[in-house]
C-alpha cells in the first residue's frame, strides 16, 4: 500500500466507528477490561479523586534551594532535576519499581483524573487500562531507533499523577461534579484550571518491547498493564486486550515554580532509563534527559541552528538513544513524545524529518472552549492536519514563530475572543474534550476533526 492508500483506508475506519452518544461514567476507574482470575490475580489500579478542597502548600523544598531566589540557568539545571527527583522518589520509587505495592498503598498525596476512566470512541479516547491506570500513547516505527537496536514497533503507555498542591486545581475544575448525582460539570471560565505555585504533575511512561527487542532496556522497571494489541495503524478494535508487559523508560516531573521559570511558570523535566547509569536499582538509573522552562522565543533555530539555546538544557551524559526526538532547535522533548515528524511538507517539498516541537511548544497550545469549530490550536506548527503530507509552516516564520513564545498559563495561543488556556495542561485539554463529547455539546464535525487530529499526532 502507499501512503495515500494508508491514509484513506485510516480515515474509512475512522469514520465508521460508532458517533453515537452513550452514557459516559465521569467517575470510571478504568475502561471496563478486567483480566480474568487465572490470568492475573494481582492488584489493580486505585482511582484517587479526593482532591484537597484548599491550597496545600508543599513542605520541604529541595528545589527551591538549588535556585537561591533566583530563575533556572543551564548551569544549575542538572542540580534542580535531580533534587525534584530526590523529593517525588520518597513515594514515586516504590510507583516505578513495585507496581503491587504501590496499588496496595493508599496513595495519599497523588491524584488522578476525571473523565479519563471510560473509553469514548467520539474522541479516540482509550480509557483507563484496569491493573496499572495507564492510558494509550503514541506508536513508534523500530525505524526511529535502530541505531539503538529496536527492532519490533512499539507503543507507549504512560501513568499521570498531580500531587496535593496541583489537585487543589483539579478540585476547582471539577467542583460540581457529585457521584451520588452523576453529575461532572467542568467549571474553567473562571481560572479553575490555572495551577498554584509547587503544583507537581508526573508522568511515566513505559514501552512494549523487551529489552531483548531493544537493549537499551536492559534491567528497566517492568509493569504489567491489560490492552489491546496494535499495529502501525492503530489499537486493533476487534482483538481481546492482554496481558502485556511494558519497561519504564521516562519519568517526566512538571513543576509550577515562577522563580525558576518567571515567563511561563513551569518547568518541564525529563528523567529517562540508562541502562549504564550506576545505582542499584532502576529508580536509581532514571538520569536527566534535561529541563526546559521556556521556548528561547529569541533564537530563530531554522534561521541560526547554532545559536545556543538559553532556556533548555540537555544532559551531555543522558544516553543517546534519548536525544534522537528532540525538538526543534533541539529544544527538549522526550522519547516518546513525537516531536520530529517524518515525511511532512514544507515551502512545497517533501521533508523527510522535521524537529517540529517541545515539551513547552506542544503543552503551551491547551485550551478550551465549546461549540466553537476553532477551538483547537493544533500540537504542532501544520497548517492543516487534515490531510497528509501534514503541511507545515515554513520553520522560523512568524507563524511558525508562534509556537514557540513564552506565554503565562493563562494567556491562550489562538487569538480567538473566549478561548480559555488550560496553563500547559494538556492532560485536562483531552478530558474537557471528554466531557465536551458525551455531553453532545459539540458537533459531530468537530468531534470527528479532532480524533483525525489526536490519531495523526500520535502516530509515527
Ligand atoms: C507533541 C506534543 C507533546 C510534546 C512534545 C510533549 N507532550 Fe507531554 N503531553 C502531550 C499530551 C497530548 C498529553 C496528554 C495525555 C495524552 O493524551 O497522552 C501530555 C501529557 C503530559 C503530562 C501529564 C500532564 C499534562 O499536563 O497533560 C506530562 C507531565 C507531560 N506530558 C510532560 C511532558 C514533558 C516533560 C515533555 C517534554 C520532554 C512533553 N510532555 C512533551 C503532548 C506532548
Amino acid at each position: 500500500m502507499n501512503q495515500k492508500q494508508v491514509f484513506l483506508g485510516i480515515l474509512l475506519s475512522i469514520t465508521a466507528l460508532n458517533l453515537q452518544a452513550k452514557e459516559v461514567d465521569p467517575f470510571a476507574i478504568n475502561n471496563g477490561f478486567i483480566p480474568p482470575k487465572n490470568e492475573y490475580n494481582g492488584t489493580f489500579f486505585k482511582f484517587n479523586y479526593d482532591y484537597p478542597k484548599e491550597y496545600i502548600k508543599p513542605i520541604n523544598t529541595p528545589w527551591l534551594e538549588v535556585l537561591n531566589g533566583k530563575p533556572l540557568t543551564k548551569e544549575n539545571s542538572y542540580e534542580y532535576v535531580m533534587a525534584l527527583k530526590q523529593y517525588v522518589g520518597k513515594t514515586m520509587k516504590t510507583f516505578v519499581m513495585e507496581p503491587q505495592k504501590w496499588n496496595e498503598s493508599p496513595q495519599t498525596g497523588w491524584y488522578s483524573m476525571l473523565w479519563a476512566g471510560e473509553e469514548i470512541s467520539k474522541t479516540g479516547w482509550e480509557g483507563r487500562e484496569a491493573i496499572y491506570g495507564t492510558y494509550t500513547g503514541q506508536i513508534i516505527s523500530k525505524d526511529v531507533y535502530k541505531d539503538s537496536g529496536l527492532t519490533v514497533d512499539i507503543r507507549n503507555h504512560a501513568a499521570i499523577y498531580y500531587n496535593q498542591t496541583a489537585a487543589y486545581t483539579l478540585h476547582k475544575v471539577w467542583n460540581k461534579c457529585d457521584k451520588s448525582k452523576d453529575i461532572c460539570i467542568p467549571s474553567v471560565t473562571n481560572n479553575e484550571a490555572q495551577f498554584p505555585e509547587g503544583s507537581i504533575i508526573v508522568k511515566s511512561a513505559g514501552v512494549t518491547a523487551t529489552p531483548e527487542q531493544w537493549p537499551v532496556l536492559e534491567g528497566a522497571a517492568k509493569w504489567k498493564i491489560y490492552r489491546k494489541p496494535f499495529n502501525l495503524k492503530g489499537t486493533i478494535e476487534d482483538a481481546k486486550p492482554k496481558l502485556t508487559d511494558i519497561r519504564v523508560g521516562i519519568f517526566d516531573i512538571l513543576i509550577k515554580d515562577s522563580v525558576a521559570s518567571p515567563q511561563t511558570g513551569w518547568v518541564f523535566t525529563t528523567l529517562v532509563y540508562d541502562k549504564d547509569a550506576k545505582g542499584n536499582n532502576a529508580w536509581d538509573r532514571m538520569v536527566p534527559l534535561g529541563a526546559m522552562w521556556g521556548n528561547d522565543p529569541d533564537v530563530n533555530s531554522a534561521k541560526n541552528p547554532i545559536q545556543e539555546l538559553m532556556e533548555t538544557y540537555i544532559n551531555p551524559k543522558a544516553p543517546a538513544w534519548t536525544k534522537v526526538t528532540l525538538g526543534y532547535g533541539k529544544r527538549m522533548s522526550g522519547p516518546f513524545d513525537i516531536a520530529v515528524k517524518y515525511n511532512v511538507e514544507v515551502d512545497g517539498k517533501m521533508v523527510k524529518s522535521l524537529r517540529s516541537s517541545s515539551c513547552i511548544s506542544c503543552h503551551g497550545t491547551s485550551s478550551f472552549m465549546l461549540n466553537d469549530d476553532k477551538m483547537i490550536t493544533y500540537f504542532y506548527p501544520a497548517k492543516e492536519f487534515n490531510k497528509q503530507p501534514w503541511e507545515m509552516y515554513t520553520p522560523g516564520s512568524k507563524e511558525w514563530n508562534e509556537w514557540f513564545k513564552n506565554r503565562s498559563g493563562d494567556e491562550p495561543q489562538s487569538k480567538q475572543e473566549g478561548v480559555i488556556a488550560l496553563d500547559y495542561s494538556t492532560f485536562l485539554e483531552a478530558v474537557l474534550m471528554n466531557y465536551a463529547a458525551s455531553n453532545s455539546s459539540i458537533s459531530d464535525d468537530i468531534l470527528l476533526k479532532w480524533k483525525k487530529y489526536q490519531y495523526f499526532r500520535s502516530h509515527y
